[in-house]
């Protein structure tokens, strides 16, 4: 317990101070009034004069399951990137339900705000035990002090027990990260992002390097997922796209070029152009 205590401090020490500084839109709950919990209008991102995104809109629906996909260079982590504060846009807006403006917010505000972001590597404490790894991601928005100053209380445990068996690791709880599967160590990544209750959920090449039976769990742990939260999945895997599809959106070249259900954008002759087609 010492351990975590220890980490848990380290891990959060800039947050420790950002917790004084007062943050009224996230005081109040999330407006999805007109539906849409993100909305991404006319974004463009520019390197070296290359246009990464190129005037880009996107809606997410609160509670919806959406899987992007595009060929290599469309801009799929560039648009997460902008999402999450991490790349500021030249120009366009980013708007977190109706109310507040994402291109105000730095990055930790806004992973602690609700938006969660998992990357491909596995980011887990590989020397503490599954349990520990989400006791750590546990801290809730409003009282990161408390959380680093209290042991557990009953809801957190409940909530961890909850999120194990939504990952399907209940039965490695004791078990060292390190000693997990590849598949294993993303579903705990997946379950540390639970910890925080986030809203929205974005997911960067979920399934790479996994076995088949991995997969399919991948697609079982995300499909159940929406509903309680927006997720956003960026994938090339098309057989697991397919899987778990509702509302596709095809980027090319830093914008949308198609959007709709599997079936419709994978027989829209300009994706099997660009995309499919290769
Ligand atoms: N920090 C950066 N500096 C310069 N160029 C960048 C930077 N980040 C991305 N790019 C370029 O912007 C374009 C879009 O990249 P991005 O990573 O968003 O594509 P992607 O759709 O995620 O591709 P992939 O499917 O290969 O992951 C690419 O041409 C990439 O080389
Ligand atoms: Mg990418």
């Amino acid at each position: 317990m010492n351990a975590v205590n220890q980490l848990r401090q380290t891990f959060r020490r800039d947050q420790v101070f950002d917790f004084l500084l007062p943050r009224p839109e996230f005081d109040l709950p999330v407006d999805v009034s007109h539906g849409p919990i993100l909305y991404v209008e006319g974004v463009s991102v520019s390197f070296d004069g290359f246009k990464a995104l190129n005037d880009l809109n996107l809606y997410i629906d609160d509670g919806e399951l959406r899987c992007i996909i595009g060929p290599n260079g469309a801009g799929k982590t560039t648009m997460m990137d902008v999402i999450t504060g991490k790349t500021r846009p030249d120009t366009g807006s980013v708007y977190f339900g109706q109310r507040i403006d994402l291109l105000r917010q730095p990055e930790h505000v806004i992973a602690r705000g609700g938006i969660g972001r998992k990357f491909q590597k596995p980011t887990v404490f590989e020397a503490l035990s599954v349990f520990d790894n989400l006791e750590l991601a546990t801290a809730s928005n409003k009282s990161v002090w408390y959380t680093l100053t209290h042991a557990l209380t009953g809801t957190q445990r409940d909530r961890i027990d909850e999120v194990l068996e939504l990952i399907g690791l209940a039965d490695q709880r004791r078990q060292l990260a390190g000693a997990l599967s590849h598949g294993q160590k993303q579903w705990l990544e997946i379950g540390m992002l639970l910890m925080q209750n986030p809203r929205v959920l974005l997911v960067d090449e979920p399934v790479a390097g996994m076995t088949g039976e991995e997969v399919e769990h991948t697609a079982a742990l995300l499909t159940s997922l929406a509903g309680r939260h927006s997720v956003i999945v960026v994938e090339h895997d098309m057989a697991f796209v397919r899987s778990i599809a509702r509302k596709v959106t095809v980027l090319h070249q830093g914008s949308v070029l198609a959007e709709g259900t599997m079936d419709q954008v994978q027989n829209d002759p300009r994706v099997i152009e660009v995309y499919l087609g290769e």
